[in-house]
């Protein structure tokens, strides 16, 4: 036994061409996110674990498993290992200014007039995102939980979906503990973490979603926040995803996007650039 366990991690921390090729594809269907070459090590060094779990000799054993009838059920596993979650704070703080001056006080406005107003952070993470826009809104408006105005968090991953809805925090960055936002809607736990106060977790929504499959949502949001997540798809995928936010969203909406994400191509027509990856709907034409 001892004598055979080094050839037994050999397998499991190897993976042939074809095996890679079809745990990629697999991967890219369900979710849109794209395993390039150089992701190879990183799947392997997530998965061996798995198969080491699931008491597989190797990756053509874990690809058989995917193609077989309980596949559906690893591959929501699988996804769960390879997705990126990192997320902080007022991450890419320049969008939360225009929502802080320029946005939200045309929001609150429509919201004080008995109108319902929606924000959504789509591919949430853990949380932090959707957090910090509902401390800035309450800081703006305090009474804003006795009003119509509410923020949808969603992720494909129901592990941070989880994460997300017990909004305990570790204090890795220093400057976070100082930041008057922070001090003001959450309170220190144990030592190094904090909680979220629960008005500030009152306004938020969490939920797992998809974004390659149909949107549940029936009524328009007037912000959406999709940043860091289209990053990791193909082109085309993303072509189709910028369509579906311009019908997702009011006339006039905006939509806030990574740092190194730009809406191209046909999209263009939807959405006019109003700042640093900070776009706004002028038309939805005939998108989906
Ligand atoms: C890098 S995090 C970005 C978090 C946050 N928006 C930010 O900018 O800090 C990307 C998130 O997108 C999620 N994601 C990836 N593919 C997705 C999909 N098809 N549908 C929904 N969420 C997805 C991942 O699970 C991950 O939590």
């Amino acid at each position: 036994m001892t004598l055979l366990q080094p050839e037994a991690d050999r397998r499991q921390n190897e993976i042939s061409d074809l095996a890679f090729s079809y745990l990629a594809t697999a991967l890219q269907e369900e979710t849109g996110i794209v395993l390039t070459a150089v992701k190879r090590e990183l799947v392997v060094s997530r998965l061996s674990r798995r198969l080491r779990a699931l008491d597989l000799p190797d990756f053509d054993a874990y690809c058989d498993l995917l193609a077989g009838p309980d596949g559906a059920v690893e591959l929501n596993e699988m996804l769960l290992l390879l997705t990126t979650n990192v997320t902080r704070f007022f991450r890419e703080p320049h969008h939360l200014e225009r929502l802080r001056q320029d946005i939200l006080p045309d929001l609150i406005n429509k919201a004080r007039a008995g109108e319902r107003v929606r924000i959504w952070s789509a591919g949430c993470s853990s949380g932090e995102e959707a957090y910090s826009l509902a401390m800035i809104l309450l800081d703006l408006c305090p009474e804003a939980r006795s009003m119509d105005i509410r923020i949808l968090a969603t992720d494909i991953d129901r592990n941070v979906i989880e994460a997300a809805k017990r909004g305990l925090y570790r204090f890795d960055e220093h400057e976070l503990l100082a930041d008057p936002l922070i001090q003001k809607y959450t309170t220190p736990t144990e030592a190094g973490a904090f909680q979220v106060n629960p008005d500030v977790k009152s306004i938020v929504k969490f939920a797992c979603l998809n974004l390659q499959k149909p949107w549940p949502m029936n009524g328009k949001f007037d912000v959406i926040f999709c940043r860091n997540v289209v990053i990791y798809f193909a082109a085309q995928t993303q072509q189709h995803l910028w369509p579906r936010f311009a019908n997702a969203l009011h006339e006039g909406g905006h939509l806030m996007i990574g740092h190194s994400e730009r809406i191209t191509g046909a999209a263009c027509a939807y959405f006019k650039p109003v700042g640093t990856t900070h776009y706004q709907l002028v038309s939805r034409g005939n998108a989906p």
